[in-house]
C-alpha cells in the first residue's frame, strides 16, 4: 500500500498503544485484537526523499507483537478488496503460524460475526482505521461499544472493548456541503444537529476538525462514561489530516 508521510505517525502510535499490551500487561490477560480496514500490511512511502521506504503497517505490527505475547492474543484481520486481502494473507506468511483469522468482507457487516467470537467479559481492543468517514457509521461504532462484559473490578463500569479510531476529518470538512448524509452517517446524527453544533464551536474560534472531533469523543464518552484521548495526526505543515481516538473503559473517570 503507498502511505504518505502521517502514517508513519499512525502506525508509532499504534505500535506504542500495543507495547503498553506487550511489556504493561505483559501477558495477565488474553486479548482479542480485531483490525477492521487491514489493508495488505506493508507499506511503502510516497515519496522518494524520505526513510525508510517500506515499512510494516497495522495488521503485521499487530501479528508480529502478538508472537511475543505470554499469553493468548488473537488476531481478526479484516479487508474488503479481494486483492489487497491474498496480498495480506501473503504478507503473513512470514508470521506462520499466528493466532486469528483473515476476512475478506464489509466491515460494517463482519462485525456482527466477530464480535460472535470474543467474549466480552475479557479485554479486547479494535484499531478502527478506514480511508475515510463515509466507510464508518457510528451504529458501527456504537455495535463495538455496546459490547460490554460483567462489571470492572471497584467500579460501576462495565467492560467495553477498547479502540483506536481513524476519525477523517479532512473528509468531513472537505464534504460539508456536497455530501452531508455520510457525515450524519458516520456522526450517528440529523444534519440539523450536527450543523448547530459545528457552527456554534466555529463562532467560538474552533475549526471544523476540532468540531467534529468533539462531537465524537463526546458520543463516546455518554457510553464509556470517560473521555476518550486524541491525538492529531498532521501534515509537515502543521495541518490536521486526522484524528486517532482512543477509548478505554479502564480509564480515569471523569
Ligand atoms: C487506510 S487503509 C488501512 C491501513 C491499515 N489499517 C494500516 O494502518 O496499515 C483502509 C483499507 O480499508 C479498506 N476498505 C475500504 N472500505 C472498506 C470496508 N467497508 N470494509 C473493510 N475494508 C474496507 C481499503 O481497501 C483499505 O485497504
Amino acid at each position: 500500500m503507498k502511505c504518505k508521510y502521517h502514517t508513519r505517525i499512525k502506525h508509532k502510535f499504534l505500535g506504542d498503544y500495543l507495547s503498553i499490551w506487550l511489556r504493561g500487561v505483559g501477558g495477565k490477560v488474553s486479548l482479542d485484537y480485531v483490525d477492521l480496514f487491514a489493508s495488505d500490511g506493508i507499506c511503502e512511502l510516497d515519496a522518494e526523499l524520505e526513510s525508510p521506504l517500506i515499512w510494516e503497517g497495522s495488521a503485521l505490527l499487530a501479528v508480529k507483537m502478538s508472537e511475543e505475547y505470554k499469553n493468548r492474543w488473537t488476531c481478526y484481520l479484516n479487508e474488503l478488496n479481494p486483492t489487497t486481502c491474498t496480498q495480506l494473507k501473503q504478507n503473513l506468511k512470514k508470521y506462520d503460524p499466528w493466532v486469528g483469522e483473515v476476512f475478506n468482507e464489509d466491515a460494517n457487516d463482519v462485525i456482527e460475526k466477530i464480535l460472535m467470537k470474543i467474549d466480552p467479559n475479557y479485554p479486547s481492543l479494535f484499531f478502527i482505521d478506514p480511508q475515510n468517514h463515509s466507510q464508518l457509521p457510528w451504529r458501527t461504532i456504537e455495535k463495538i461499544a455496546n459490547h460490554a462484559g460483567g462489571k470492572l473490578k471497584d467500579s460501576q463500569n462495565l467492560r467495553r472493548p477498547e479502540m483506536i479510531i481513524n476519525l477523517m476529518t479532512t473528509g468531513m470538512q472537505r464534504n460539508l456541503d456536497k455530501s452531508p448524509e455520510n457525515i450524519s452517517l458516520a456522526l450517528g446524527m440529523e444534519e440539523d444537529k450536527w450543523r448547530e453544533i459545528i457552527d456554534q464551536y466555529h463562532d467560538n474560534g474552533k475549526t471544523y476538525h476540532e468540531g467534529f472531533r468533539d462531537i465524537y469523543c463526546e458520543k463516546l464518552s455518554q457510553i464509556y462514561n470517560v473521555s476518550p484521548v486524541f491525538l492529531s495526526v498532521e501534515t509537515k505543515k502543521d495541518s490536521t489530516v486526522f484524528y486517532l481516538i482512543a477509548i478505554s473503559s479502564i480509564t480515569i473517570p471523569k
